[in-house]
């Protein structure tokens, strides 16, 4: 806010703004900010959403389940007063359904308290107890709805004490030491209008920086409009914001300092750009997330350099194992990622889906260097894992495409994906960034372990410099990929079949399938096929393959080639990923979507983009909402 619009304070998925009072001339008001703010981040949690604001009749609140559009339906109806200061949620449940009574924000102190909250509380029942003895009621099912109790209640002991000065935040100090689990909480008091106060353990804060106002939100977008000046938090901190002031402490009031870091994208970038989805635009981003994530790794003597990977070299050099760590389609690029980094540097890499790991006795050691690969870089089994991870002794990089986030700050590197901001739930274009990252982390070590010579480096380096250009070429083609898709909206099940790198990318084209289009995907290895799966093909069933380079390793490219004439004999229609110039398959497909040629390690950032068009369109002529699909969230913050 600020400038044009006065001094406000308000907080964001949670989102804040703390403003100053009306005398500043301010135009928005905090609720404009907030709703904002929502707009930008519905895409962390949409089931339901609400806002409270501090007027001059004390706090006042109006929730709604259902999406963003349903709290302004809301508004409309039954409108805020003006405020300088206010907090907003949207939310994806997890104790109590999506329903208006447990949407956030969460009243106490008899109405005069307003609280939102991201994350579990894992103490909250024996909390329940606790306050309800003392005489409080609760209305609705959820965990939020206790921790506004109890901080309510610590706030009325100091008042009641006769404390003098900012008791909110002293409250919510007190509150946190009380709280188990996972947690951001942001709180306003219609006793000190102007001020938002926040606490964060394992879960996502970050302060906006603004003029005469200040911000609060789970990530930078929900206050990009308005500033692009950050300040990441630390582990158990608690920051009050003002209109002039912004200050921190850690839960018992030491002082403490965050970081400060510049957003380097705009709100355009976090726009839909024209596009009819975040995901179609995201998906046409692609050729620049790769570009920028290879941006200025070279120095002139055609060293690759990665200027961000602050662990000694010496450690990376006896590095005898590699355990890459993530979920869902950042772990898919880990897999994708094990192929070139045990080819280039002969590490033997391991891929892990995060939730896994600490639960099998993992041999890690200080000889291990965990990669975890994470666009939100918050979710919070990943950083479990790395938590783990670093315990036993293993050093961790961070591949993640945002900044401030939980993960890299805990880790003791990172590489920095390019991507830009990702919107649409379905990732895509960070995987591809991702994978690209990884590729340079992997040239890198084999740089410095002697596993290659400079000139192979600079050979791989300048065929991942043609793949952007190679991307868009795709998205120029790909009508007919998208009018397939649109052809198989009543397909019941869609199978995907890779061999090699193509495995990867099978199961991340059955992953988007499913997670936007709702029906049954599944992805294979190709050669697996005869052991089981087979039994699935009959008469009309669409199955996606995507076929190695001709060049590629072995005669990998005629068993699957194989692999398409079985499936074929027994009813499949098949959809074929090629390279350009690959007629061979064409008299075992029934379609045939060519690609540009490439290296093979480098095919899976041309052969995933078919198969994300595919699925965009497959979901859109079913009518779904592809960049928000049901039940999902973008930032798994929940263990
Ligand atoms: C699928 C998708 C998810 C994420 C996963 C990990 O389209 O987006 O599977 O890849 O939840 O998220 P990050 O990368 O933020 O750790």
């Amino acid at each position: 806010m600020g400038r044009d619009h006065g001094r406000e304070s308000s907080a964001f998925d949670a989102v804040a703004e703390a403003a100053g009072g009306e005398s500043a001339g301010a135009g928005h008001g905090a609720l404009d900010v907030v709703m904002e703010g929502l707009r930008r981040l519905e895409y962390r949690g949409y089931d339901s959403a609400g806002v409270a604001v501090i007027s001059e009749q004390g706090i006042e609140s109006r929730k709604k389940a259902g999406k963003l559009s349903n709290l302004v339906g809301e508004l409309a109806a039954d409108p805020l007063p003006r405020s300088m200061t206010g907090i907003g949620h949207t939310r994806w449940a997890t104790h109590g359904g999506p329903t208006d009574q447990n949407a956030h924000p969460h009243l106490a102190d008899e109405g005069r308290l307003a609280l939102i909250h991201n994350g579990i509380i894992e103490n909250y029942a024996e909390l329940k107890a606790e306050l309800t003895d003392q005489g409080l009621t609760f209305v609705s099912d959820t965990d939020t709805e206790v921790a506004a109790g109890l901080l309510g209640h610590l706030y009325r002991t100091l008042r009641d004490q006769g404390a003098e000065g900012d008791l909110l935040t002293r409250a919510l100090q007190q509150a946190c030491q009380r709280l188990e689990g996972a947690f951001t909480l942001l709180a306003i008091h219609e006793d000190q209008p102007g001020t938002v106060v926040a606490g964060r353990r394992n879960s996502p804060l970050v302060v906006g920086l603004g003029e005469g106002e200040n911000f609060l939100g789970s990530d930078v977008s929900g206050f990009i409009d308005f500033t692009r000046r950050a300040v990441e938090l630390g582990q158990d901190q608690i920051v009050t914001i003002t209109p002039d002031d912004v200050v921190i402490s850690d839960f018992y009031g030491t002082p403490a300092e965050g970081t400060e870091f510049h957003v380097d994208w705009d709100a355009a970038a976090a726009e839909k750009g024209g596009f009819a989805s975040f995901m179609e635009k995201e998906i046409h981003d692609q050729p620049d997330a790769v570009g920028q994530t290879l941006l200025g790794r070279s120095d002139t003597a055609g060293n690759l350099v990665l200027d961000e990977l602050r662990i000694d070299e010496s450690i990376l050099r006896s590095v005898d194992k590699i355990v890459v760590l993530a979920c869902g389609t950042s772990a898919y690029a880990g897999q994708v990622a094990k192929y070139a980094i045990e080819h280039w540097c002969r590490i033997p890499t391991e891929v892990e889906l995060s939730h896994e790991f600490r639960y099998r006795d993992p041999i890690v050691n200080e000889k291990t260097l965990v990669v975890a690969i994470s666009q939100s870089g918050e979710t919070m089994d990943t950083l479990m894992a790395v938590r783990y991870a670093r315990e036993q002794g293993a050093k961790v990089v961070a591949i993640c495409n945002t900044n401030g986030s939980t993960i890299p700050r805990e880790s003791d590197a990172v590489l920095y994906t390019h991507a830009g901001p990702e919107i649409a739930v379905a990732s895509t274009k960070a995987f591809l960034a991702q994978i690209t990252a990884a590729y340079l982390l992997g040239l890198y070590l084999a740089q410095l372990r002697g596993n290659k010579y400079r000139d192979e480096i600079a050979d791989v380096m300048a065929d991942l410099a043609a793949i952007p250009a190679k991307i868009q070429t795709i998205l120029d083609n790909a009508d007919t990929i998208k009018a397939l898709g649109a052809d198989m909206a009543n397909a019941k099940s869609v199978l995907f079949l890779g061999r090699h790198v193509g495995f990867p990318v099978a199961m991340e084209g059955a992953l988007k399938l499913k997670e936007l289009a709702y029906i049954h995907a599944e992805g294979f290895a190709a050669g697996e096929l005869k052991h089981g799966p087979i039994a699935l093909i009959e008469q009309g069933q669409p199955v996606v393959v995507v076929m190695p380079s001709q060049s590629a390793r072995d005669s990998l490219h005629a068993k699957v080639v194989s692999n398409v004439q079985e499936i074929r004999a027994r009813g499949a229609i098949t959809i074929v990923i090629a390279e350009e110039g690959d007629t061979s398959v064409e008299a075992y497909s029934e379609h045939v979507f060519y690609v540009p040629a490439s290296p093979t390690l480098l095919a899976p950032l041309l052969t995933t983009v078919p198969l994300q068009i595919f699925a965009l369109a497959l979901a859109s002529a079913k009518g779904y909402d592809v960049d928000q699909p049901r039940n999902l969230a973008k930032s798994v913050t929940v263990e």
